[in-house]
Protein backbone atom coordinates (compact mmCIF):
# COMPACT_ATOMS: atom_id res chain seq x y z
CA UNK A 1 0.00 0.00 0.00
CA UNK A 2 2.24 2.70 -0.97
CA UNK A 3 0.58 6.24 -1.44
CA UNK A 4 -1.36 6.91 1.84
CA UNK A 5 -3.31 9.84 3.45
CA UNK A 6 -4.05 10.88 7.13
CA UNK A 7 -7.38 12.42 8.08
CA UNK A 8 -8.17 13.25 11.45
CA UNK A 9 -6.89 10.17 12.54
CA UNK A 10 -8.21 7.75 9.88
CA UNK A 11 -5.38 6.65 7.54
CA UNK A 12 -7.26 5.84 3.74
CA UNK A 13 -6.37 5.95 -0.02
CA UNK A 14 -4.68 9.61 -0.80
CA UNK A 15 -7.68 9.61 -3.43
CA UNK A 16 -10.42 9.05 -0.70
CA UNK A 17 -8.77 11.58 1.73
CA UNK A 18 -11.05 15.09 1.42
CA UNK A 19 -11.25 18.02 3.85
CA UNK A 20 -14.13 20.60 4.22
CA UNK A 21 -14.22 23.53 1.64
CA UNK A 22 -14.15 25.67 4.23
CA UNK A 23 -11.14 24.55 6.09
CA UNK A 24 -9.73 28.01 6.81
CA UNK A 25 -6.10 26.22 5.43
CA UNK A 26 -7.64 26.25 1.74
CA UNK A 27 -9.54 29.88 2.46
CA UNK A 28 -6.97 31.84 4.33
CA UNK A 29 -3.84 29.57 3.65
CA UNK A 30 -4.02 29.71 7.55
CA UNK A 31 -2.33 26.28 7.89
CA UNK A 32 0.96 25.11 8.74
CA UNK A 33 3.12 21.94 7.16
CA UNK A 34 6.12 20.22 7.62
CA UNK A 35 7.93 17.51 5.37
CA UNK A 36 9.86 14.79 6.54
CA UNK A 37 11.86 12.52 5.18
CA UNK A 38 13.22 8.71 5.33
CA UNK A 39 15.87 6.85 4.31
CA UNK A 40 16.86 3.38 4.78
CA UNK A 41 13.25 3.20 6.64
CA UNK A 42 13.66 5.25 9.14
CA UNK A 43 12.28 9.04 9.37
CA UNK A 44 15.39 11.70 9.15
CA UNK A 45 14.90 14.83 12.44
CA UNK A 46 11.38 13.55 12.92
CA UNK A 47 12.28 15.39 16.63
CA UNK A 48 13.49 18.60 14.47
CA UNK A 49 10.52 18.78 12.19
CA UNK A 50 7.83 18.05 15.38
CA UNK A 51 9.81 20.97 17.64
CA UNK A 52 9.27 23.45 14.15
CA UNK A 53 5.52 22.28 14.10
CA UNK A 54 5.06 23.41 17.60
CA UNK A 55 6.70 26.03 17.04
CA UNK A 56 4.64 27.81 13.83
CA UNK A 57 1.67 26.72 15.73
CA UNK A 58 2.30 28.62 18.68
CA UNK A 59 3.59 31.78 16.69
CA UNK A 60 0.32 31.54 15.15
CA UNK A 61 -1.72 31.18 18.21
CA UNK A 62 -3.50 27.86 17.00
CA UNK A 63 -5.50 25.82 19.65
CA UNK A 64 -3.39 22.82 21.35
CA UNK A 65 -2.29 19.58 18.85
CA UNK A 66 -1.16 17.08 21.26
CA UNK A 67 2.30 16.02 19.56
CA UNK A 68 2.23 12.88 20.79
CA UNK A 69 -0.51 12.14 18.98
CA UNK A 70 0.99 13.52 15.73
CA UNK A 71 4.06 11.94 16.28
CA UNK A 72 2.40 8.41 16.67
CA UNK A 73 0.09 8.96 13.58
CA UNK A 74 3.21 9.76 11.88
CA UNK A 75 4.98 6.67 12.80
CA UNK A 76 1.55 4.41 11.53
CA UNK A 77 0.93 6.14 8.23
CA UNK A 78 4.72 5.69 7.40
CA UNK A 79 4.57 2.21 8.63
CA UNK A 80 1.50 1.23 6.46
CA UNK A 81 3.01 2.47 3.68
CA UNK A 82 6.19 0.36 4.07
CA UNK A 83 8.52 2.64 2.15
CA UNK A 84 11.81 2.82 2.91
CA UNK A 85 12.80 6.13 0.69
CA UNK A 86 9.40 8.35 1.39
CA UNK A 87 8.31 11.88 2.10
CA UNK A 88 6.06 12.27 4.87
CA UNK A 89 3.59 15.18 4.53
CA UNK A 90 1.66 17.27 7.43
CA UNK A 91 -0.49 20.03 7.42
CA UNK A 92 -2.40 21.41 10.31
CA UNK A 93 -4.85 24.43 9.85
CA UNK A 94 -6.73 26.17 12.21
CA UNK A 95 -9.87 24.61 11.76
CA UNK A 96 -12.99 24.72 9.93
CA UNK A 97 -15.45 27.70 10.26
CA UNK A 98 -17.83 29.19 8.22
CA UNK A 99 -15.50 31.77 6.53
CA UNK A 100 -14.80 35.04 8.27
CA UNK A 101 -11.11 36.99 8.26
CA UNK A 102 -11.26 36.65 12.39
CA UNK A 103 -11.24 33.66 14.31
CA UNK A 104 -12.84 32.09 17.55
CA UNK A 105 -9.92 29.50 18.57
CA UNK A 106 -12.52 28.02 21.00
CA UNK A 107 -14.83 26.36 18.62
CA UNK A 108 -12.41 25.58 16.01
CA UNK A 109 -10.81 22.52 16.17
CA UNK A 110 -7.33 21.86 14.17
CA UNK A 111 -8.02 19.77 11.17
CA UNK A 112 -4.64 17.52 10.98
CA UNK A 113 -4.12 15.59 7.54
CA UNK A 114 -1.38 14.00 6.10
CA UNK A 115 -0.11 11.86 3.36
CA UNK A 116 3.08 9.52 2.37
CA UNK A 117 4.41 9.20 -1.14
CA UNK A 118 7.86 7.53 -2.32
CA UNK A 119 10.49 10.45 -2.54
CA UNK A 120 10.78 11.81 -6.34
CA UNK A 121 14.48 11.63 -6.50
CA UNK A 122 16.66 14.90 -8.41
CA UNK A 123 18.32 13.14 -11.79
CA UNK A 124 22.02 12.14 -10.80
CA UNK A 125 23.32 14.25 -13.44
CA UNK A 126 21.87 17.34 -11.38
CA UNK A 127 23.77 15.97 -8.41
CA UNK A 128 26.93 15.52 -9.88
CA UNK A 129 27.01 18.32 -12.30
CA UNK A 130 24.64 21.18 -10.40
CA UNK A 131 21.96 22.69 -11.18
CA UNK A 132 21.39 26.88 -12.58
CA UNK A 133 19.24 29.05 -10.50
CA UNK A 134 17.49 32.15 -11.34
CA UNK A 135 17.15 35.29 -8.81
CA UNK A 136 13.81 36.58 -8.12
CA UNK A 137 12.54 39.68 -6.01
CA UNK A 138 11.63 38.45 -2.26
CA UNK A 139 7.69 39.29 -2.26
CA UNK A 140 6.60 36.98 0.59
CA UNK A 141 5.47 37.75 4.08
CA UNK A 142 7.31 39.24 6.97
CA UNK A 143 7.03 35.72 8.63
CA UNK A 144 8.93 33.47 6.84
CA UNK A 145 10.00 31.52 9.74
CA UNK A 146 6.81 30.23 9.90
CA UNK A 147 5.94 27.06 7.93
CA UNK A 148 3.11 27.94 6.63
CA UNK A 149 0.83 26.94 3.37
CA UNK A 150 1.29 30.48 1.84
CA UNK A 151 3.81 29.26 -1.07
CA UNK A 152 2.57 30.83 -3.90
CA UNK A 153 5.48 33.39 -4.44
CA UNK A 154 7.26 30.48 -4.21
CA UNK A 155 5.45 28.51 -6.91
CA UNK A 156 5.60 31.11 -9.05
CA UNK A 157 8.92 31.29 -8.62
CA UNK A 158 9.78 27.89 -9.31
CA UNK A 159 7.81 27.83 -12.40
CA UNK A 160 9.44 30.78 -13.27
CA UNK A 161 12.90 29.78 -13.45
CA UNK A 162 11.54 26.43 -15.27
CA UNK A 163 10.01 28.23 -17.50
CA UNK A 164 13.49 30.15 -18.43
CA UNK A 165 15.12 26.70 -18.45
CA UNK A 166 16.68 27.03 -14.71
CA UNK A 167 16.20 24.12 -11.74
CA UNK A 168 15.55 26.60 -9.31
CA UNK A 169 15.21 30.17 -7.98
CA UNK A 170 16.45 32.37 -5.07
CA UNK A 171 14.68 35.25 -3.45
CA UNK A 172 16.76 38.59 -3.14
CA UNK A 173 16.05 41.53 -1.75
CA UNK A 174 15.91 44.84 -3.41
CA UNK A 175 18.95 45.88 -1.95
CA UNK A 176 20.82 42.45 -2.97
CA UNK A 177 20.60 40.67 0.20
CA UNK A 178 20.29 36.90 -0.73
CA UNK A 179 17.38 34.99 1.60
CA UNK A 180 16.69 31.68 0.59
CA UNK A 181 15.47 29.26 -2.42
CA UNK A 182 11.53 28.25 -3.28
CA UNK A 183 12.07 25.44 -0.83
CA UNK A 184 15.98 25.39 0.06
CA UNK A 185 17.93 27.63 2.25
CA UNK A 186 21.47 29.20 0.67
CA UNK A 187 25.03 28.49 1.70
CA UNK A 188 28.10 30.05 -0.34
CA UNK A 189 31.86 29.16 0.33
CA UNK A 190 34.54 31.90 -0.22
CA UNK A 191 37.77 31.22 0.69
CA UNK A 192 37.17 28.05 2.63
CA UNK A 193 35.06 29.80 4.95
CA UNK A 194 30.68 29.17 4.47
CA UNK A 195 28.54 31.72 5.12
CA UNK A 196 24.74 31.66 5.35
CA UNK A 197 21.78 33.85 6.12
CA UNK A 198 21.29 34.05 9.93
CA UNK A 199 18.01 32.61 11.29
CA UNK A 200 15.85 35.75 10.96
CA UNK A 201 12.09 36.38 10.46
CA UNK A 202 13.02 36.41 7.05
CA UNK A 203 13.58 32.69 6.27
CA UNK A 204 12.55 29.34 7.24
CA UNK A 205 14.82 27.64 10.06
CA UNK A 206 16.03 25.20 7.79
CA UNK A 207 16.20 21.63 9.55
CA UNK A 208 18.98 20.22 6.58
CA UNK A 209 20.58 23.96 7.31
CA UNK A 210 20.69 22.83 10.65
CA UNK A 211 22.57 19.48 10.28
CA UNK A 212 24.67 20.95 7.52
CA UNK A 213 25.40 23.73 10.21
CA UNK A 214 26.66 20.51 12.28
CA UNK A 215 28.30 18.77 10.01
CA UNK A 216 30.40 21.55 9.49
CA UNK A 217 31.19 21.64 13.34
CA UNK A 218 32.23 18.05 13.39
CA UNK A 219 34.66 18.23 9.89
CA UNK A 220 35.51 22.01 11.36
CA UNK A 221 35.10 23.57 8.30
CA UNK A 222 34.33 27.83 8.97
CA UNK A 223 30.62 28.90 9.12
CA UNK A 224 29.31 32.47 9.28
CA UNK A 225 26.08 33.13 9.55
CA UNK A 226 25.91 36.24 7.58
CA UNK A 227 24.02 38.23 5.26
CA UNK A 228 25.42 38.38 1.25
CA UNK A 229 24.92 39.72 -1.46
CA UNK A 230 23.95 38.29 -4.75
CA UNK A 231 27.10 39.93 -5.98
CA UNK A 232 28.71 37.74 -3.03
CA UNK A 233 27.27 34.78 -4.37
CA UNK A 234 28.06 35.09 -7.87
CA UNK A 235 31.64 35.83 -6.98
CA UNK A 236 32.19 32.76 -4.46
CA UNK A 237 33.94 29.32 -4.89
CA UNK A 238 30.69 27.28 -4.27
CA UNK A 239 27.04 27.66 -3.70
CA UNK A 240 24.41 24.97 -2.37
CA UNK A 241 20.91 24.59 -1.82
CA UNK A 242 20.05 22.80 1.48
CA UNK A 243 16.51 20.99 2.16
CA UNK A 244 15.00 18.14 3.64
CA UNK A 245 14.23 17.23 -0.35
CA UNK A 246 16.97 19.17 -2.32
CA UNK A 247 19.37 17.56 0.73
CA UNK A 248 22.78 19.69 -0.39
CA UNK A 249 22.17 20.48 -4.05
CA UNK A 250 25.57 22.16 -5.62
CA UNK A 251 24.44 25.63 -7.86
CA UNK A 252 26.84 26.12 -11.12
CA UNK A 253 24.68 28.93 -12.32
CA UNK A 254 23.01 32.01 -10.88
CA UNK A 255 21.23 33.69 -13.39
CA UNK A 256 23.54 31.93 -16.39
CA UNK A 257 26.70 33.33 -14.81
CA UNK A 258 28.95 30.32 -13.72
CA UNK A 259 29.44 30.04 -10.00
CA UNK A 260 33.48 29.78 -9.39
CA UNK A 261 34.42 27.64 -12.69
CA UNK A 262 31.29 26.33 -12.94
CA UNK A 263 31.70 22.93 -11.76
CA UNK A 264 30.79 21.55 -8.05
CA UNK A 265 32.98 22.38 -5.77
CA UNK A 266 34.78 19.90 -2.86
CA UNK A 267 32.71 21.00 -0.06
CA UNK A 268 29.33 20.93 -1.21
CA UNK A 269 30.31 17.39 -2.30
CA UNK A 270 31.31 16.72 0.79
CA UNK A 271 28.67 17.60 3.29
CA UNK A 272 26.45 16.20 0.61
CA UNK A 273 27.84 12.47 1.61
CA UNK A 274 28.05 13.63 4.99
CA UNK A 275 24.28 14.21 5.30
CA UNK A 276 23.54 10.98 3.48
CA UNK A 277 25.55 9.32 5.53
CA UNK A 278 23.85 10.25 8.44
CA UNK A 279 20.26 9.90 6.95
CA UNK A 280 21.51 6.13 6.20
CA UNK A 281 22.67 5.14 9.51
C1 LIG B 1 11.26 28.45 1.93
C2 LIG B 1 12.02 27.29 2.46
N1 LIG B 1 13.26 27.47 2.97
C3 LIG B 1 14.00 26.45 3.43
C4 LIG B 1 13.52 25.15 3.39
C5 LIG B 1 14.39 24.03 3.89
O1 LIG B 1 13.90 23.53 5.10
P1 LIG B 1 14.16 22.02 5.53
O2 LIG B 1 15.63 21.82 5.49
O3 LIG B 1 13.62 21.96 6.90
O4 LIG B 1 13.44 21.17 4.56
C6 LIG B 1 12.23 24.91 2.90
C7 LIG B 1 11.68 23.55 2.89
O5 LIG B 1 10.58 23.31 2.50
C8 LIG B 1 11.46 26.00 2.43
O6 LIG B 1 10.23 25.81 1.94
Amino acid sequence: MPELAYVNGKILPISEAVVSIEDRGYQFADAIYEVIASDNGRLFCLDHHLERLERSMVALHYPPVSLAEIESAVRSLFDQAALPRAAVYIQISRGVAPRNHAYDNSTLRPQIVMTVRPIQEAPASKREKGISVISVIDNRWGRCDIKTVQLLPNAMAKQKALDCGADDAVFVTEDGIVREGTSSNLFIVSDGTLYTHPLTPEILPGITRRVVLDICRKLRYPVIEQFFTLEEAHAADEVFLTGTIAEVMPVVTIDDEPVGDGSVGDISRSLYEELKRRMRA
